[in-house]
């Protein structure tokens, strides 16, 4: 058995209000996740517009806030003008980013019917890479104002009388990235993101604006790219993004557990980076962070090169379908608790994707839609995350993995909710080989019970579900114990773990 891990909880220190949007989720037209993804008209689930209810009802499922769209990399060779109007007259393009056909079907008009009917805000992001400020402020509006101007009635011609109301928009994605169309330095995305941002702002002030910052953390360009753009763009942006994909190449559990000791650096990298830029500007402002594309990726990459190399220009392929195994989800939960840690910096986090590409949620064409082993830990965390972040003081064992000398057993955060009088705790015994004791010394918590104790527990790491059935789902459990103020609990190796209580309830 390992050394037990003891943390001391206090109701009164606070990390920050959890912004709900760091449960927020993305999709691309890319793939799937569109056609025959969210929207599949002729299958039995379809409603009325094409949309699958089945999906919808999943996304309802894990209460995502907001939905970033339409990219992803196919934003930067994207012309929102195709995709609205009469569905007769809009034309099929060119994807450059994934070499593949955009039918133009599906766009900005039913995206916004789609977001009202799965119960979430867009973030939507404007083509920076082959377009630029003219075109992102005729998006916008289209999108937000209600003006006798040329876009606004060109949204009423199109039957939508009600602006969109939009308020979160991305500056581009990944110009950091020599594979992104239109990709710039530093220094030439920071002066087209500042204008853009700037003019944008000038015809909406309601709006709020992400830069981009480094696609992953392990870019050549780490660092000095993020200050570089905010030395430009700082007085008119208001987060910077952040994108990072896990895998476990080397089949290597205990090690692949480890990334949070990674995103740890990767966070504190990027804040450090924009309060230098704060400093340097003398600046009241913060720039708060946009963590808009995590998940684990790996399980798709060489077949979906393979056919974006010989099979490009094909309607809706099957591309980036990672099929997700039980440590996959383990990783997803300690990126979650990792959010949370720093969601006083951490305003908008979104898992990268939502339907069929690198998602929670599967759907077969000529059956029903199916939740991966990732879906879990974001529908727990999604759940009982909301309210306050509090700062938790953890001591105990810790490992040494093939390349982290000192990995912590355990990785927790404990969320408090006020109104609903619960506290959540979240918490992943990293130790793959034994359990670990976790004690939890509440204090200020009088009168709380366990309601729930959730947890995601498996010895088969590659576990997967399907459509057939589920490997990997919670499991409930009774044995956690409350003892003058002590909650304790043994934690299962490679487990995932939510300890609910709530005041006088049992
Ligand atoms: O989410 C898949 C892709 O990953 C996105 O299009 C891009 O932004 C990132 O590289």
């Amino acid at each position: 058995m390992a050394e037990i891990t003891k943390m001391v909880v206090d109701k009164d220190y606070v990390i920050s209000k959890i912004d709900d949007r760091i449960y927020g989720s993305f999709i691309e037209h890319l793939g799937r996740a569109v056609y025959n993804g969210i929207y599949q008209p002729g299958h039995p689930a379809a409603d009325e517009m094409g949309f699958r209810k089945d999906v919808i009802e999943l996304v309802k499922e894990l209460n995502v806030p907001i939905v970033r769209y339409p990219g992803g990399n196919f934003v930067s060779n994207f012309r929102w003008e195709d995709s609205v109007g009469p569905r007769e007259d809009r034309r099929t393009r060119l994807d450059l980013a994934w070499r593949t056909l955009e039918p133009n079907e599906i766009g900005i008009n039913e995206f916004t019917k789609w977001a009202k009917k799965a119960d979430t805000d867009i973030m939507m992001a404007v083509n920076l890479g082959t377009r630029g400020t003219a075109d992102a402020l005729n998006l916008l509006e289209y999108c937000n104002l209600d003006t006798p101007s040329y876009y606004a009635d060109l949204r009423r011609k199109h039957g939508d009388k009600d602006p969109y109301n939009i308020k979160l928009w991305c500056m581009g994605n990944e110009m950091d990235g020599p594979w992104q169309m239109g990709h710039k330095t530093a220094t030439e995305y920071g002066r087209l993101a500042a204008e853009t941002a700037k003019a944008m702002k000038a015809m909406d002030r309601s709006i709020e604006t992400v830069v981009c910052g480094s696609s992953f953390v392990g870019m050549p360009t780490f660092g000095s790219w993020e200050a570089g753009v905010l030395d430009e763009a700082y007085d008119y942006v208001d987060y910077v993004s952040l994108h990072q994909y896990w895998g476990n190449q080397k089949n290597d559990t205990a090690d692949f557990f480890a990334v949070t000791d990674d995103l740890e650096f990767f966070l504190r990298s990027v804040i450090a980076a924009c309060d230098f830029v704060k400093g340097k500007k003398h600046s009241n402002k913060t720039i708060n962070l946009s963590f808009d594309e995590w998940n684990v990726w790996y399980h798709s990459n060489d077949q979906d090169n393979a056919d974006m190399e010989n099979m490009p220009w094909r309607l809706h392929p099957h591309l980036l379908e990672d099929h997700y195994t039980y440590e996959d989800a383990i990783v997803d939960g300690l990126a979650l608790i990792k959010f949370i840690q720093h969601s006083d910096r951490v305003k908008v986090a979104c898992l990268a994707q939502l339907v069929n590409v690198i998602a929670p949620i599967m759907t077969e064409d000529d059956g029903p839609a199916w939740k991966q082993t990732i879906f879990y830990p974001f529908y727990l965390v999604s759940k009982y995350g909301r309210g306050y972040a509090l700062q938790p003081v953890i001591k105990g064992g810790d490992h040494a993995t093939s390349t982290h000398d000192h990995v912590s057993d355990i990785e927790a955060v404990p969320v408090y909710d006020p109104e609903k009088e619960r506290i959540a705790i979240f918490a992943v015994n990293r130790n793959v080989d034994e359990n670990v004791t976790f004690e939890v010394d509440l204090r200020g918590f009088e009168g709380f019970k366990v309601t729930e104790f959730s947890a995601l527990e498996g010895t088969d790491m590659k576990a997967v579900n399907s459509a057939a059935g589920e490997n990997v789902k919670p499991v409930h459990r009774s044995d956690a114990k409350l003892d003058n103020g002590v909650l304790s609990a043994v934690l299962k190796p490679a487990s995932f773990n939510v300890l609910v209580l709530e005041k006088g309830r049992d």
